[in-house]
């Protein structure tokens, strides 16, 4: 799994880790980042022994400083390069992977770079983060999600602000409105991030997985559908040997071994 050009994929100790590895074009995201991303979600969707998938940038300067502008260059128009480029539903495969993704964000993390970033569960970024969609700039919108998934995180006044303005954003005006969940100094975005996967793989796996499904499903729904679906995903669990293995440690004031069963 690990031959890919754009990307390093790699799994220790039950945490996938996504690197995206262009570091001299600042992890720009291209045609084959988008097949390699593919492949390399559906690896970890299908490995339940994954528990928590880790999504970085290689290099000093950036996450992900957006698409691949050569590419838009070389095509026939924008139009044709997003098309080429989004031919492949990433994004829907991103959405719907069962386990807690984190973003490890550093340096800047610009548009397809923050829409990788929003599909992720929860984003870690260090103190030299830079946010901004530059889209609008070049004529043409975000089509990774951002036009969606940024106001569902931060509200319809700020995803606007950023999107029409264009603006970079600082790490702690991005902990101040929600983007990020928490700024830590360079150089430990990774240890950060590695220590709340860990705090998630010491819950129960099931139950970790109907927690996510049920906030992000849930966001998209009435309330009342919000609590139909909660319901469903809440009533299996009762009945897995992870509640009662949860239960039985808690009177016997130990820590549980969950079997993810
Ligand atoms: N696509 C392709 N190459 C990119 C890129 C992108 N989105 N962003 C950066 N690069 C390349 C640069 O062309 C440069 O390559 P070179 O060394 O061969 O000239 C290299 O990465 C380093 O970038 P550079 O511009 O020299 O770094 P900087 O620190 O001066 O500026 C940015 C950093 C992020 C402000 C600047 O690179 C930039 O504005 N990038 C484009 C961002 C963008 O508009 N992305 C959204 C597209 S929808």
């Amino acid at each position: 799994l690990s031959t890919f050009d754009t990307i390093i994929f790699e799994k220790k100790d039950k945490i996938a880790y996504v690197t995206l590895n262009r570091p001299q074009a600042l992890n720009a995201y291209n045609t084959r980042m988008r097949d390699e991303l593919y492949q390399a979600l559906g690896a970890i969707k299908d490995d339940d022994e994954i528990q928590v998938a880790i999504f970085k940038g290689a290099g000093d300067k950036a996450f992900c400083a957006g698409a691949d502008i050569t590419e838009f260059l070389s095509a026939p128009s924008a139009t044709v390069a997003r098309q080429v480029r989004f031919e492949r539903d990433v994004w829907g495969l991103f959405l719907s992977i069962p386990q807690p993704l984190i973003a490890a964000i550093h340096g800047f993390c610009l548009g397809s770079g923050i829409e990788i970033a929003l599909c992720c569960d929860m984003r870690i970024c260090s103190e030299d983060a830079r946010f901004g969609l530059p889209e609008v700039g070049l004529g043409i919108i975000p089509a990774a999600g951002g036009t969606q998934t940024l106001p569902r995180t931060i509200g319809r006044g700020k995803a606007l602000e950023m999107l029409l303005s264009g603006n970079l954003m600082e790490a702690e005006e991005a902990y101040r409105i929600g983007l990020v969940n928490r700024v830590v100094p360079k150089g430990e975005v990774i240890p950060a991030a590695e220590q709340l996967a860990r705090k998630i793989m010491e819950q129960a796996p099931l139950a970790v997985r109907a927690a996510k499904q049920a906030v992000n499903r849930g966001l998209d729904m009435t309330l009342e559908q919000g609590l139909a679906l909660e319901r469903e995903l809440a009533m299996p669990l009762m009945f897995s040997e992870d509640t009662r293995e949860g239960l039985k440690a808690f009177k016997e004031g130990r820590k549980p071994e969950f079997g993810g069963k």
